[in-house]
């Protein structure tokens, strides 16, 4: 059992799991992962607005890395929720709604950011690569949980309203490792365009919610 343990401690890699005094930063690299780096960096290389920082992690995606074998621990989860949760701005007018028209038009189009894409039109949201949103549109994907009649079922209590922006600005501030882009943190939708696809969840008005 002993070894076990120790080995485990060892795979949750020390500076996360075992030695909690020394606090929660991130582990150095191990000798793999500064070789699968270096290949990837060496394979690829700069196009356009797809540039290889890319690949560079910031502290989220190296805690998550490191946990990616095994059920995240609750002290990494914690944190990571903390890091994130803190970047979460929240509209500047107060106001969670917008156009919910426009926000269909996020939600539906996939493409921005790749290297073939023109950097002068909007980022879309791809948000049905992952989620069912209205019922009339058939084709999704199932990564994440159906939003389908997201507004009717949960309200707009303030507390909801806020909730639902932090996931769309920064999953990771109450999903810790998810895998759902952070649209707001990131700098892939613009806070307009988070307003607009949070409309799109809650307004009454929204297929959404028919
Ligand atoms: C790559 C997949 C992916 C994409 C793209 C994506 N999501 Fe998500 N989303 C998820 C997953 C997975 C979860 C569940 C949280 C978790 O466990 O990671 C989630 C959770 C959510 C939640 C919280 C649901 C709840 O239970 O309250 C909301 C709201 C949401 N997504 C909205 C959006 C919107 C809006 C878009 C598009 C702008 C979007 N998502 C795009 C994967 C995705």
């Amino acid at each position: 059992m002993k070894t076990l343990e120790s080995s485990r401690c060892r795979k949750m890699l020390l500076a996360v799991a075992c030695a909690a005094p020394m606090g929660l930063a991130a582990a150095e690299p191990t000798d793999a992962t500064r070789d699968i780096t270096a290949i990837m960096k060496s394979a690829f290389e700069d196009k356009r607005q797809a540039t290889l920082d890319r690949l560079d992690q910031d502290e989220t995606q190296k805690l998550c890395t490191e946990a990616r074998d095994q059920a995240l621990p609750a002290v990494v989860a914690k944190k990571i929720a903390e890091i994130n949760l803190a970047t979460v701005k929240p509209p500047a007018d107060g106001q969670y709604l917008g156009d919910w028209q426009n926000g269909e038009v996020i939600a539906n189009t996939g493409t921005g950011l790749q290297s073939s894409d023109d950097p002068a039109k909007p980022n879309g949201g791809n948000c049905y690569a992952c989620h069912e949103l209205s019922p009339t549109e058939m084709a999704y994907g199932t990564l994440g949980p159906s939003l389908k009649h997201y507004g009717k079922l949960r309200g707009q209590d303030p507390a909801v309203l806020a909730y639902a922006w932090s996931m769309v600005y920064n999953s990771n501030s109450y999903a810790p490792c998810s895998n759902m882009p952070r649209f707001g943190h990131r700098g892939i939708l613009t806070e307009q365009q988070l307003k607009d696809v949070m409309a799109f969840l809650f307004d009454p008005a929204s297929p959404v919610n028919q």
